[in-house]
């Protein structure tokens, strides 16, 4: 069974929407372990949109399992997590414009950028893993880069709109995950899962973990909503007593 990294940006997401300090980021860490999460993850983007760097730098004393930082390859980005030390980088493409990551990382295209930064966090003792497509020169290119890890974006699966789609994009992860072990790398995946859409891919041979952000936050919201609104209520009017309380 694959282990679970949770992604909590969109928590920061929702308390940088009025830029205050509730929902905390670090609390929805805690919560997330005692559901059993294996790693927290979280995104600094350079525009800084959603996770801040107070955020990283409390999680790092905090978090007692995995913790995470997808990060760009850009030098100030690299600094940072050179200083706070985060067990695990994630190396993603960053455009400023894009509403979350687009596509995997291009190794090929960009190696010597991409080595770079690789050997500055892996000298520092920091596991890296390389976000990329299914695509086997992605994978060999990261294998050249020594990478503990790569993730497979399963973007294009979880964006299929018909099953044929659907089945063809999960063969190439398929086919993806296996060369990725072949090569001794740990197999990694996520991007766009959901509750409907993940028991697929906990079939895919020896994946070791799941990246899982903005499904598991957009159902918390509706799950806890009904709580939080008798609660407001119970405080406007103490007197009332629900149904559920009899
Ligand atoms: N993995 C990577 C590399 C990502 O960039 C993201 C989104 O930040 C995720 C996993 C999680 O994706 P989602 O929020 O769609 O579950």
């Amino acid at each position: 069974m694959p282990k679970l990294g949770v992604n909590i940006d969109h928590i920061a997401t929702v308390r940088q929407a009025r830029r205050t300090t509730e929902p905390d980021p670090v609390w929805a860490a805690a919560l997330a372990e005692l559901g059993g999460a294996d790693a927290i993850t979280v995104h600094l983007r350079e525009d800084r949109r959603h996770i801040q760097d107070r955020d990283v730098r409390i999680l790092r004393e905090t978090v007692r399992v995995k913790l995470n930082l997808e990060m760009s390859i850009a030098d100030e980005i690299v600094d940072f997590a050179l200083d706070v030390l985060p067990d695990q980088c994630t190396l993603v493409p960053e455009k400023r414009e894009e509403v979350t990551t687009e596509g995997g990382l291009d190794v090929v295209g960009q190696l010597d950028r991409v080595r770079r930064c690789v050997d500055r966090l892996q000298e520092a003792g920091i596991e890296t893993s390389l976000f990329i497509d299914p695509d086997e020169k992605q994978i060999e290119a990261s294998d050249s880069l020594n990478v503990h890890a790569v993730e497979l974006h399963t973007g294009q699966y979880a964006d299929a709109t018909d099953a044929e789609t659907q089945t063809r994009e999960l063969d190439l992860l398929f086919e993806a995950g296996e060369e990725v072990r072949r090569r001794n790398m740990l197999l990694l995946m996520g991007h766009g899962l959901t509750y409907r859409n993940v028991e697929p891919i906990v079939e895919i041979p020896e994946v070791y973990e799941l990246n899982i952000g903005h499904s598991i936050v957009s159902r918390a919201v509706l799950v806890g909503f009904e709580r939080a609104v008798r609660e407001m209520k119970a405080l406007l009017n103490p007197s009332i007593t629900f149904l559920s309380e009899e």
